[in-house]
């Protein structure tokens, strides 16, 4: 399974790329705004620190605005994803990236038909947003689970980004499933290397070392 960020903070980008566990980056307007920068300046700023997959949002919800941000976005760096909102627009222009060989995310899905066009489009990635579904009281999980069994009775290529992860459990189950990605926001991240009994063992190893360090 991959791990993908789900921010456009360079400081976190960087930190936590230095695990050597981050494979990719997706980035939104939200998470774009948040920053306060440029699109294009933090996008490329972050194909400089991570080699993988690193989606980017168009903002135009016409044919021709998205085709143009998104060959654009595609010129920057070859790791670039261009982002695309699930519309039938967005299915057209999805459609037409993949023609050019442009890879894709198409972003906001959360139902099983807007995964099916997606995949039939021609999508490299699918992001369902799980977290905004539980929201509502609604199954993220089971979204999931029905995205990757379609997918593979029917072989498509396209591959099943997990998005708007709330917690390490969404991670863990989306990987029960064989989802390909997560993405996560830092905290989750943070949140999956830690656990109490593994403090709690360092602490009392090494306040028994300490107890026969001199015999050493
Ligand atoms: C994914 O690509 C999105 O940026 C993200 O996961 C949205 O998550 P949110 O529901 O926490 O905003």
């Amino acid at each position: 399974m991959q791990f993908f960020l789900d921010t456009a903070n360079l400081e976190d980008i960087k930190k936590y790329a230095s695990w050597g566990i981050v494979d990719g980056i997706t980035t939104n307007p939200s998470l774009i705004a948040k920053e306060g920068v440029s699109l294009e300046k933090r996008i490329k700023e972050i194909t400089k620190i991570i080699r993988g997959p690193i989606s980017s949002e168009v903002i135009s919800t016409d044919l021709d605005g998205m085709l143009k941000e998104g060959r654009t976005y595609a010129k920057w760096a070859n790791n670039i994803y261009v982002k695309v909102p699930m519309t039938a627009t967005g299915l057209q222009a999805v459609k037409i990236f993949s023609k050019e060989s442009i890879k894709t995310n198409v972003t906001l899905v959360f139902s099983v038909g807007q995964a099916i066009l997606a995949a039939k489009a021609g999508a490299t990635l699918v992001s369902p947003f799980i977290g905004r579904l539980d929201d509502i009281s609604e199954d993220g999980m089971a979204l999931i689970a029905d995205i990757v069994k379609i997918y593979r009775n029917y072989d498509f290529k396209t591959k099943v980004l997990v998005a708007s992860v709330r917690h390490p459990r969404h991670v863990i189950e989306a990987a029960k499933l064989g989802a390909d990605i997560s993405t996560m926001p830092p905290a989750v991240l943070e949140q999956l290397v830690h656990h109490p009994l593994t403090d709690a063992g360092i602490k009392k190893f090494l306040d028994d070392w300490e107890k026969v360090k001199d015999k050493q």
